[in-house]
């Protein structure tokens, strides 16, 4: 299997933590015999710096001329009063725009050694595993008219969405749906937006397709206050660009740390691979950030753009079983940091490498 992966590392942890995930991903590639080769480029607050511009051209033609591109992070402070167009998310958002993955899929798992971590109670978050499908290159963030008039002290967005756009994104959540617990949840605010109105008839037509799935609605603030009080009533949900980008920020109460959560993008010319966690500028350069996400968004890698499903699921169990030996970062050691062996991100980097060695090895032999 070969394999061209763009890493465009970003702000903040975004370097540190997409080493960690490069050599896990080394390592698989090596032990199965595949060929994955490695490019890096500039994107976010780096790139403003060194080209002045989030998104220099030749980051650009090297994520479209590669099967998969995975990113750290963007955002920093010191870019926080530039206009939303220069600053290092538009980036991010451009990026996203060139390869043209709409649907983002976001699990949200709850490991059961990290079930201390989570503010709620362990028996509410156990067991709970859900995959956010969020539309990815609509709505709010993509529609215009937008502007901020500073004259006249008015500013507005547009959440503009197309039938077409909710059907396409719709019909990846129900498939997604029918390979695990065969439950849809569509959040919407169909109460209140017309887009939403839109949203919700569309996925019920698209329903009809899938007569196996069960299909709810939920309106999104229903539903912020449903994913804390029964996180495990859901298994795929499937929501506009917005809420999604909220509602999987939350979900990271259930796993018990925001560093933990992968995405994967896909639908479009090249998948795009990020963790859901941002670029964390208060930690940055310390070695102190959880690799975890992005070594899980490795995984994710793997099983969407490699057809590596074994794998996959290599590195998902090696996380797992790092966990179960009392390993943790910073971050999943606030609440009990007497029991557990803190690693930095490195550190913890290779104690996941070792248990996938283990595992493949034990596999093939
Ligand atoms: C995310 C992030 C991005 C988003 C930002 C960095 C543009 O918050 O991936 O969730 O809002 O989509
Ligand atoms: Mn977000």
């Amino acid at each position: 299997m070969k394999l061209k992966i763009l890493v465009v590392a970003g702000d903040g942890i975004g370097p540190e933590v997409t080493n960690e995930a490069v050599a896990v991903l080394r390592d698989v590639a090596e032990l199965g015999g595949h060929e994955f080769t490695f490019a890096e480029r500039r994107i976010g607050g780096v790139a403003i710096v060194r080209d002045g511009t989030p998104l220099p051209a030749d980051t650009l033609d090297e994520a479209l001329a590669s099967d998969a591109v995975l990113l750290g992070a963007v955002g920093g402070n010191e870019f926080n009063s530039l206009p939303p167009d220069k600053r290092p998310e538009a980036g991010l958002l451009n990026l996203r725009a060139a390869l043209g993955g709409f649907a983002n899929l976001r699990p949200a798992f709850a490991f059961k050694e990290l079930a201390v971590n989570s503010p709620l109670r362990p028996e509410i978050v156990e067991g709970a595993d859900i995959l956010f499908v969020r539309e990815l290159l609509g709505g709010l963030y993509f529609g215009g008219p937008r502007e901020w008039n500073r004259s006249t002290g008015e500013a507005w967005n547009t959440m503009r969405y197309t039938r077409e756009e909710v059907v396409r994104v719709a019909r990846i959540a129900f498939k997604l749906a029918q390979g695990r617990r065969k439950k849809l949840t569509s959040v919407d605010k169909a109460n209140v937006l017309e887009v939403s109105q839109l949203w919700r008839a569309t996925v019920n037509e698209v329903a009809a397709e899938f007569p196996d799935v069960a299909v709810e609605h939920q309106y999104v603030d229903a539903m912020s206050m449903h994913l804390m009080n029964q996180p495990r009533s859901y298994d795929v949900v499937l929501t506009e660009n917005l809420f999604g980008d909220i509602l999987s920020d939350e979900s990271a109460v259930i796993t018990g740390s925001l560093g933990m959560l992968p995405s994967a993008t896909i639908g479009g010319k090249v998948n795009l691979y990020e963790p859901v966690h941002g670029s964390a500028p208060d930690i940055a350069g310390k070695g102190l950030a959880n690799p975890l996400g992005a070594i899980l968004t490795g995984a994710l890698i793997l099983r969407h753009s490699a057809g590596l499903e074994p794998e996959a699921h290599a590195i998902e169990t090696a996380v797992r079983k790092v966990l179960e030996s009392g390993f943790r970062t910073p971050d999943l050691a606030r609440t009990n940091p007497h029991g557990y062996t803190v690693l930095h991100t490195t550190a913890m980097g290779i104690k996941v490498r070792e248990t996938i060695k283990t595992q493949l090895l034990a596999v093939s032999s």
